[in-house]
């Protein structure tokens, strides 16, 4: 049975007498949205709706959901659809928006990086990350995988032995040699501060992600690239006072958290920290990593809690928008109704394991 999410939350979730600001991730626009983006806002929802009729006269529960839209991966998949990029990105991003709206997913915010509000924001923190000293110019040559938005190190690629291509192990997906001179941020530097943060106890849950987390601070953590030439990279946002780059699309990402709350204007103080980060466990490292050291870092404090769901999967693989074996959550809608396909995400989701059962239900 659900050793189930529902309980997990009402475990997880501690009562607040200032803000409650519950996040789910922003979702890349490189296709449309299926059942896994949807497990993690139906999850944020309903920690929001328990908070609410815990405290029914309380309007500081906040629930903000969006659409994450630059970067390398979305570019190509603008350019593959042979549609201009900003067009591309309103296409998708309303298809959350609808999913999102039909599933009655009550947020208060849905925000996209392309705004301008976000633009500000990530221009703001930059500065004050550099402004703090975390910030410097170097040579960086690597792995990068486009499909996880990220450079990757030896020790985490499969080496095809037949075609000399190699793979991130994680997620599959091929990856591509760069050299090239980018911004880098001293992740090393703030490495004891975030597994201090880990460990002040219930910052991750459930519990066997907080170990998976701290394994990973148990290496030392290299230095992290946060900024790519502008002409490889052109939809991206500017690095302030230099136009020859752009903005690493997980920093902008990540700081959509604090741009919701109003930031950079001081009214973000209203609702920052975070109580709860929903993310499924694909991104626990940009999270449970870089995220608090980059708020560390430019003199924020680090978000409350990490509330890690497993994945959907489908004969063993995640589902996925690029391995194109994914669930359409308006076609199950249509057969057991919104309400039905939120009470089985809800109910039989089990946020420490993986699930397949959904297809053998709905196929
Ligand atoms: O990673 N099962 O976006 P993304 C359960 N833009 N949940 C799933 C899932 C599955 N099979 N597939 C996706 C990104 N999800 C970044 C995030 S946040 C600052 C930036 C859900 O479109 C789950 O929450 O790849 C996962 O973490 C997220 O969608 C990844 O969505
Ligand atoms: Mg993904």
């Amino acid at each position: 049975m659900l050793k189930n999410t529902v309980k997990c939350l009402q475990r997880y979730c501690t009562k607040s007498n200032g803000s409650f600001y519950v996040t789910t991730p922003i979702f890349y626009v490189n296709a449309a949205p299926h059942i896994g983006h949807l497990y993690s806002a139906v999850i944020a929802d309903a920690i929001c709706r328990y908070q609410n009729l815990l405290r029914p006269n309380n309007t500081c529960v906040r629930l903000c959901t969006g659409t994450d839209e630059h970067g390398t991966k979305v570019q190509q998949a603008a350019s593959a659809h042979k549609i201009p990029v900003e067009q591309y990105c309103n296409d998708i991003s309303a298809k959350y928006k609808n999913i999102f709206q039909q599933a009655h997913i009550a947020h208060n915010d849905f925000i996209r990086t392309t705004e301008d509000r976000h633009k500000a924001a990530v221009a703001q923190f930059w500065r004050c990350l550099h402004t703090n000293g975390h910030i410097y110019s170097a040579k960086y040559s690597g792995w990068y995988c486009v499909s996880d938005e990220t450079f990757l190190t030896d020790s985490q690629l499969r080496l095809d032995e037949s075609t000399g291509i190699r793979y991130s192990l994680e997620s599959g997906h091929p990856v591509e040699w760069s050299d090239e001179t980018n911004y880098m941020f001293r992740l090393s530097a703030l490495q004891s501060d975030v597994v201090y943060w880990v460990k002040q106890g219930g910052r991750v849950r459930p519990k066997k992600f907080e170990k998976i987390l701290l394994n990973i601070l148990n290496e030392p953590l290299p230095d992290v690239s946060i900024s790519r030439p502008s002409n490889r990279v052109h939809w991206a946002i500017s690095v302030p006072s230099d136009e020859t780059q752009t903005v690493y699309v997980w920093l902008d990402a990540l700081i959509n958290y604090l741009t919701s709350t109003g930031f950079p204007d001081a009214k973000y103080r209203n609702h920052w920290p975070a109580k709860v980060h929903v993310i499924g466990k694909d991104i626990l490292k940009f999270h449970g990593v870089y995220w608090p050291a980059f708020l560390i870092a430019a003199g924020f404090e680090p978000p409350q809690q990490l509330f890690v769901h497993s994945h959907w999967t489908v004969d063993g693989q995640k589902m996925s928008k690029s391995k194109h074996n994914v669930v359409d959550p308006e076609e199950v809608a249509r057969i057991y109704t919104m309400e039905g396909l939120r009470y089985f995400l809800l109910r039989e989701g089990v946020a420490h394991s993986d699930g397949s059962k959904f297809i053998l239900v709905f196929s």
